[in-house]
């Protein structure tokens, strides 16, 4: 059909997504516009330092890209480990800083110095200078390799400041000069700063830990969490960030913790007098977890800092909803009252309330000695006035296509078969099947498959068996096909289940979880000759998969395949099916634990200690473990350093527990609020098509290997968001040139890299097999 229902659809979205952006909350993926240093929107006056060596190495030459002068800024002298020199940028007003870029002095060739490291101080005031930390702790960050590239770092958490400073950082005494650029948006909406009671522990039995303080608190008076520009999802226990702890993006509080009072109390400092239209609040409503918005809210005024509250407040009640589990921003009108200062009183709707985000719309008060920002209410109305307008076309378009499709359709019945689905496939997939072009895969783009709007279609059953039961994927074999299994199919013992003694949960999936259990006396229940690699005395750690009573027949029944599937295997790189219990309820799988944890673990907890050599030797473990799994024509789907464990030994298994786990919760996407993908491992075609072959397995590799050899300090893509994953995996369908590859880690040889790109081929045919893999990695490893 000519107008594809969703296209408009996702139009319609993308337009109510803007005019909220419009309406002042700030999304830190879009908010990294260039500051102004390269392009001298910042003049010479705003940036400062606290030397500099000559005058034409002063700080004003401090432009990114810029080869002005002797090529950049330069401090006096040698810099010392103990020095805190600095090159200051005023803003000139509160701005939201996202990213930051730095580049060393090149001098057309004839410079040769740069900054390794830094850290980054900031003020709000140009007085009160606080430095500035990652989401970990850590306040220094990677600089420059030589004196042309120019490297940027994300700040996880941005910033809300108007003075910076960067500080370069040493280990040796050496001579160091900074290119900068910055990168954010202008920060509206005036909040200084603010305070509310610390966040609490929830520790419901049979979930994790959720941590709700506000971690990324930096100092007496400002504390982060709350205007970070970082939502929370509706699971409260997901993140968006990686390697953060579960209930992270939340601010939270429970009723029955603050006195009897039934609120919480948060006060507001402004930069000056507004007059306020509105507050939004961001709240989580997980109501099955006792979590609510708030019931009701009050808020108090004060026009000066020191001055009484006002005596009137207002007052707000909002809706409840029992139905939709969805976070949401709840907005309360605040009457356009004027305060530089403002203290409100959340009520409790439940056991629970947690806060994501919130923002502040005001208008300058138009009477203070500052000039007036009038200009942008008519703006602001022009633009809503259009937007609304743009939404009732779209509603006439959306009726008037569904009558012209009723027309075509009908027509279209007489034609051959063949025909109308090539057209129906071209029509309908624009942006992910292009062109038009009789390609053979995209032949195979069936509508459950192929992306509507940037979003993956799987039909649900294909999501289902992807996760398998325990929320652990589960391996895809093509020619196996199991109808009724029973006991007599599995080869694997039956062990004793009182002999298996909690110890931890590892994870857990839609209809099972994944336990660290300690097996008592399973050596001699395995006997002789099935050597156990870590066992420590006689007792030894197992994960157990085990599935919940109340899981479906379906379930039942895709859990005894993947014990099929398991017990096939036996690799010393792949992880071993030990035993199981199935003889009654629940059913348990028992595999092999390694106590050293995930390679993912293993690698980033690290500081560069290992050598080339071990890393080389890691990756031809994981390419002979997966060589394995490809002569057996299995394929994996979720190749990822989290899935590969390590015995004492530094042996790797290759396990698939990745998903279960909510530790990595941010390495996979979610799709229809409940199904998820590793997107920044897969290839192309999975992503669009939904095919997941071995040749997708060796691009999961590629990504594993790039993994290996940033030493798991990354994310993958860590700069795109999940959505601009996926926009790119439509580029490297389309094949223009303008898909964005990984990049060559530092430590990674050239000629690794070219394997590593050769997995990312476009083409299934052009990449390389595992074997060929193996056989090229494992040279390199004895030298
Ligand atoms: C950076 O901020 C810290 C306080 O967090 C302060 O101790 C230090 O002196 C500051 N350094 C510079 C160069 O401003
Ligand atoms: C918040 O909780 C986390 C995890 O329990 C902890 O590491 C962090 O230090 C806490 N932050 C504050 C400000 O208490
Ligand atoms: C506060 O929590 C308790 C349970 O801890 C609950 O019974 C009570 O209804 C809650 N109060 C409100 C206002 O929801
Ligand atoms: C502030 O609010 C007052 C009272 O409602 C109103 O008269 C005034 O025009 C407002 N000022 C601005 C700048 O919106
Ligand atoms: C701010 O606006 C209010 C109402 O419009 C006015 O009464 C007040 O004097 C103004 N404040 C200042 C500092 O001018």
């Amino acid at each position: 059909c000519c107008c594809d229902r969703r296209t408009i659809m996702h139009l319609f979205l993308l337009l109510i997504l803007q005019a909220t952006a419009a309406l002042g909350q700030i999304d830190p993926a879009h908010c990294r516009y260039a500051l102004g240093m390269e392009d001298r929107r910042i003049k010479d006056d705003d940036i400062t330092a606290s030397s500099q060596w000559y005058e034409t190495t002063g700080p004003q030459y401090a432009r990114l890209n810029r080869e002005e002068g002797d090529g950049a800024w330069c401090p006096e002298g040698q810099l010392e480990p103990s020095d805190s020199q600095y090159l200051q940028v005023d803003l000139g007003r509160l701005t939201f800083l996202t990213v930051v870029g730095t580049q060393g002095r090149y001098a057309r060739n004839s410079g040769n110095e740069f900054a390794r490291a830094y850290r980054l101080n900031y003020s709000r005031d140009g007085l009160l200078w606080k430095s500035w930390k990652n989401r970990l702790g850590n306040a220094v960050m990677e600089g420059n390799k030589n004196a042309y590239t120019s490297v940027i770092n994300d700040l996880h958490p941005p910033i809300i400041t108007r003075y910076v400073r960067l500080i370069p950082v040493t280990k040796l005494s050496t001579t160091v000069c900074m290119r900068v650029e910055l990168y954010g948006c202008p920060w509206e909406d005036g909040l200084i700063s603010y305070s509310a009671p610390e966040g609490q522990l929830m520790m419901p039995p049979g979930y994790p830990i959720a941590s709700l303080n506000d971690s990324t608190y930096d100092g007496v008076h400002e504390r982060r969490r709350l205007t970070d520009g970082v939502i929370g999802q509706d699971d409260f226990l997901v993140t968006r960030q990686y390697h953060v702890w579960p209930g992270y993006d939340y601010l939270g509080w429970r009723n029955d913790s603050l006195g009897t009072q039934g609120y919480v109390e948060m006060e507001f400092v402004f930069d000056r007098q507004r007059n306020f239209t509105s507050l939004k609040v961001h709240s989580n409503n997980m109501f099955s977890r006792g979590v609510k918005i708030f019931s009701s809210v009050s808020c108090w005024f004060k026009p000066r800092l020191i001055a009484g509250w006002e005596a009137e407040s207002v007052a707000f009640k909002t809706v409840l909803d029992d139905r939709n589990p969805s976070a949401r921003y709840v907005t309360v009108p605040l009457n356009r009252r004027t305060a530089k200062s403002i203290r409100c009183r959340f009520y409790f709707a439940d056991v629970w309330m947690m806060f994501s985000e919130i923002s502040f719309q005001s208008a300058v008060n138009a009477s203070t000695s500052d000039p007036p920002d009038d200009g942008n209410t008519p703006i602001l109305i022009g633009c809503l006035v259009t937007i609304i307008l743009l939404l009732v076309i779209i509603i006439f378009l959306i009726l008037w296509c569904q009558y012209v499709c009723k027309v075509l359709e009908k027509k279209s019945q007489r034609k051959e078969t063949q025909e109308k689905q090539n057209k129906h496939l071209i029509l309908l997939f624009p942006t992910a099947c292009g062109g038009g072009y009789a390609e053979p895969d995209v032949t195979q783009c069936t509508p459950h498959q192929c992306f509507h709007s940037n979003a993956p279609h799987y039909a649900e059953t294909d999501i289902v068996r992807l996760q398998g039961v325990t929320g652990s994927n589960m391996y895809a074999v093509p020619a196996l096909t199991v109808d009724s299994l029973t006991r007599k199919d599995i080869s694997a013992a039956e062990f004793p289940r009182q002999q298996l003694i909690f110890r931890e949960k590892l994870g857990e999936g839609q209809f099972g979880e994944v336990h660290l259990c300690e097996a008592e006396g399973l050596p001699e229940f395995l006997g002789e000759g099935s050597p156990l690699p870590d066992r420590d005395g006689r007792s030894v750690l197992v994960a157990v998969k085990q599935l919940r009573a109340d899981a479906t027949s379906q379930a039942r029944n895709d859990f005894l395949k993947e014990i099929k599937i398991m017990s096939r295997l036996n690799d010393p790189n792949i992880i071993r099916l030990l035993c199981v219990c199935v003889s009654s309820d629940p059913l348990c799988m028992v595999t092999e634990y390694m106590e050293n944890g995930d390679l993912n673990m293993f690698l980033s907890q690290r500081e560069i200690e290992s050598t080339l050599s071990d890393l080389l030797h890691m990756s031809v473990q994981i390419s002979s473990g997966m060589k394995y799994l490809a002569s057996l024509n299995f394929v994996h789907r979720d190749l990822a350093t989290r899935n590969c464990l390590l015995d004492r030994r530094l042996t790797i298994k290759i396990a698939d527990f990745g998903m279960s786990r909510n530790l990595y919760s941010s390495d996979y996407y979610r799709i229809q609020g409940r199904a998820v993908l590793p997107i920044r491992w897969m290839a192309w075609e999975s992503i669009l098509l939904g095919k997941f072959t071995t040749a997708s397995d060796v691009w999961a590799f590629g990504v594993t290997l790039w993994e290996i050899f940033t030493l798991c300090k990354e994310q993958p893509y860590s700069l795109l968001s999940d959505e601009q994953v996926i926009e790119n995996t439509g580029e490297f369908f389309r094949n223009q040139g303008r898909q964005i590859f990984l990049y060559a880690p530092p430590l990674c040889p050239p000629s690794l890299f070219e394997l590593m790109m050769r997995c990312w081929s476009r083409d299934i045919p052009d990449r390389p097999t595992f074997e060929g893999l193996y056989q090229a990695l494992r040279p390199h490893v004895n030298q």
